[in-house]
């Protein structure tokens, strides 16, 4: 008996990005994140990581190449395939005047959920994400870590199937770090599937399954986490970071 076929979350195929200054983003990258996956986007600054998640979320055009999300094809089928996404982008942009509940719920709104719906779903997200003391206040009363969760929450409002996230982490101190990547783990558990970026290395080699890590618009890995620590024995997933990113051009 033949395993049941499950559509990848998301293929990319050369894919390649030329912006109007000329700056050649990417150079033809290709990779697949199967359903359900914990994938770790991973590479130095500007190496293409944010290109890619525009291009795929529909905020960036691509000079060439192609995207299927959940096998929806981005450019035949671009609505559907942008509903599976919720995406927490890298800038924080929260409108410091509205009320936290009022973020989540209104979210729901571009997605057609009704208020009914989104009231109570918005709640559990935000006191899951430990804002529900919060969330009659305006988002101005946030720290940064909070409104990173925030983000997420607001991300997670339509129950997409697809969750990318863009250095969620960044800037988040040890602790909160920790349980934002226990919160995105009881996630995958429940078989949404994440891509994410992060220069917190340790926190991938413990978290993702299935990692690429490019450079200067070009894949040079990927493979599953383990693989990769295999081939590399020894040797942690920071050290097979800094030689493949510091040698690539030799
Ligand atoms: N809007 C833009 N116009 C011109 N160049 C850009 C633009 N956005 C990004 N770039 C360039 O494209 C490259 C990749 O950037 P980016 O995708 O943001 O990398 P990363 O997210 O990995 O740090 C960098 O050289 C960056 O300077
Ligand atoms: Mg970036």
């Amino acid at each position: 008996m033949h395993e049941p076929h499950t559509t990848p979350a998301l293929v990319i195929t050369d894919l390649r990005k030329t912006y109007k200054n000329k700056t050649e983003a990417l150079k033809g990258v290709s990779f697949t994140v199967p359903a359900g996956d914990f994938f770790a986007l991973l590479g130095p600054n500007g190496a293409g990581k944010t290109t890619i998640i525009g291009i795929i979320t529909g905020l960036v055009t691509k000079t060439a190449g192609a995207v299927s999300v959940f096998g929806h094809d981005s450019d035949r089928e671009t609505e559907l395939s942008k509903t599976h996404i919720g995406l927490v982008g890298q800038e924080i942009n929260i409108n410091p005047f509205e009320k936290i509940i009022d973020i989540v719920v209104n979210q729901g709104g571009y997605y057609g959920i009704p208020r009914s719906v989104a009231i109570p779903r918005a709640k559990k997200l935000l006191t899951d994400l430990g804002l529900g003391e919060k969330m009659m206040h305006n988002a101005m009363t946030l720290s940064g870590g909070m409104k990173r969760r925030l983000m997420i929450a607001r991300a997670l409002v339509h129950e997409p199937k697809f969750l990318i996230l863009d250095e969620p982490t960044a800037g988040v101190d040890v602790e909160l770090r920790r349980s934002m990547w226990n919160y995105l783990r009881s996630l995958t558990d429940q078989g949404l599937t994440i891509l994410l970026t992060t220069h917190y290395l340790e926190e991938a080699e413990q978290l993702a399954k299935h990692v690429a890590i490019i450079h200067k618009g070009e894949l040079l890995v990927n493979d599953s986490m383990q693989n990769l620590l295999a081939a590399h024995e020894g040797h942690r997933l920071e050290d097979i970071f800094l030689k493949l990113t510091t040698t690539a051009t030799v």
